[in-house]
């Protein structure tokens, strides 16, 4: 079984709700699975070698919230090559914006540039025809972590 840390970047609370079903879903397929809210990269760094799941939406023009910035940013400044690690991104957006998804397309680019593997598509969820994010991302999570050992 696998150790999931779920890493959240939330504006009004969408992705946190979204990553708390992913926690009880992935719990319930017997894997171990913790949400961080406002994570750091000494929680990131826990997973080297195990899963992240990354459950970010969208602000601004293609910005992060600020619950995900720094982390992001650091993982950019500090790691740079994590081969080991292997991860899943959901994206939470809405297409009537430009940057569609942005933040989750970014995380996925900066954890692919640094050799890290994915697991599944990342999942594109649009606030304008999904209004339950989590409607979505519930059967996605199921499928994402029947993937893992
Ligand atoms: C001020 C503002 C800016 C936004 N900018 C974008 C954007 O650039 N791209 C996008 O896809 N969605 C954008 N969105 C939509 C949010 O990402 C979407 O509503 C999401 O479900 C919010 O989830 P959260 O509650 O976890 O923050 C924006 C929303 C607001 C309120």
């Amino acid at each position: 079984m696998a150790k999931i840390g779920i890493f959240v970047g939330t504006m009004y609370g969408n992705s946190l709700l979204v990553a708390e079903e992913a926690e009880a879903i992935l719990r319930g397929q017997g894997h171990s699975a913790t949400v961080y809210e406002d994570p750091e990269l000494n929680d990131w760094r826990q997973y080297e070698h195990d899963h992240v799941l990354v459950v970010t939406s969208t602000t601004g023009q293609g910005d992060f919230p600020e619950s995900i910035a720094p982390l992001f940013q650091t993982i950019k400044d500090q790691l740079g090559y994590q081969p080991g690690l292997r991860y899943g991104v959901i994206a939470l957006g809405d297409s009537t914006y430009q940057n569609f998804c942005g933040a989750g397309k970014r995380f996925d680019a900066l954890l692919a540039e640094q050799h890290a593997q994915r697991v599944g598509d990342v999942l594109m969820i649009d606030a304008s025809e999904d209004p339950e994010p989590e409607t979505v991302s519930n059967p996605w999570v199921e499928a994402w972590g029947a993937q893992l050992k």
